[in-house]
């Protein structure tokens, strides 16, 4: 489908810890959209806004580039792009949001003992977050060997692919399953709402801070 030129695109994740909530929160700013995830685009009917379903890890290059005007995103995932990228300045971070709260932690196998950072001194760390891990590790004066995996990192201690991980942490069932335990937070997050950087022209920017208003209305009363 085409994507009109007066109407707002909006990345959100197509299935995971931020998708409810994220339309959840649209419908509290009174935009309703119909069979949500059945198709990866959905127009809002009472809104000059459409919906794109992706996969949160794209949400951040999506913006970036401007193939979306706007992206609910957590801040890790913004963040690990960013550095990757090499610039924080082709996005702006619009609202931080009350959802999506976790934590970037550093976990290791529960029998292995820990006393400080400098047990990590040269081990393999499994992480989906090279970065974040890579600048973390810098910045504690660490020598680590990061090893980068797409998903499933909880279980690379057990393969033998690394020696610990660096993974999101939110409930913390995923860590207690597969008998791990986090020992230091490298990277705090929630979701967050950004837009890309280039200004958006006057019909968006119009139905945009309609979407702002609204949006800290709703935050407000929530607390
Ligand atoms: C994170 C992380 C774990 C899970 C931890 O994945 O990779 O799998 O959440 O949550 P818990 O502490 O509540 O068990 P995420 O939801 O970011 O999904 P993704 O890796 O598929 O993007
Ligand atoms: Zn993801
Ligand atoms: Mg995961």
């Amino acid at each position: 489908a085409n994507l009109p030129k007066d109407r707002l695109r909006l990345a959100i994740q197509k299935s995971g810890r931020l998708s409810t909530d994220s339309l959840d929160l649209l419908k509290a700013c009174g935009i309703k959209v119909k069979s949500p995830k059945e198709k990866l685009l959905l127009h809002a009917d009472n809104f000059p806004l459409d919906l794109l379903f992706v996969r949160d890890d794209d949400i951040p290059q999506l913006v970036m580039d401007g193939v979306c005007d706007l992206g609910i995103v957590g801040q890790n995932v913004l963040e690990e792009s960013a550095l990757e990228r090499g610039t924080t300045s082709a996005y702006v971070v619009e609202r931080t949001l009350d959802f999506g709260g976790c934590r970037l932690a550093i976990a290791l196998p529960e029998e292995r003992p820990y006393t400080g950072l400098k047990d990590l001194a040269g081990l393999r760390i499994a992480t989906s977050y090279p970065q974040l891990t890579k600048r973390y590790f810098a910045q504690q004066g660490v020598p680590a060997e990061i090893v980068t995996l797409s998903g499933s990192v909880e279980i690379a201690p057990r393969l033998g692919l690394a020696d610990v991980i660096c993974d999101l942490v939110s409930s913390g069932s995923t860590l207690e399953a597969n008998k791990l335990r986090a020992v230091e937070t490298i990277f705090k997050s929630t979701a967050a709402l950004i837009r890309n950087a280039r200004p958006l022209n006057p019909e968006k920017a119009h139905a945009f801070d309609i979407v702002l208003r609204r949006l800290d209305g709703v935050q407000k009363a929530a607390g």
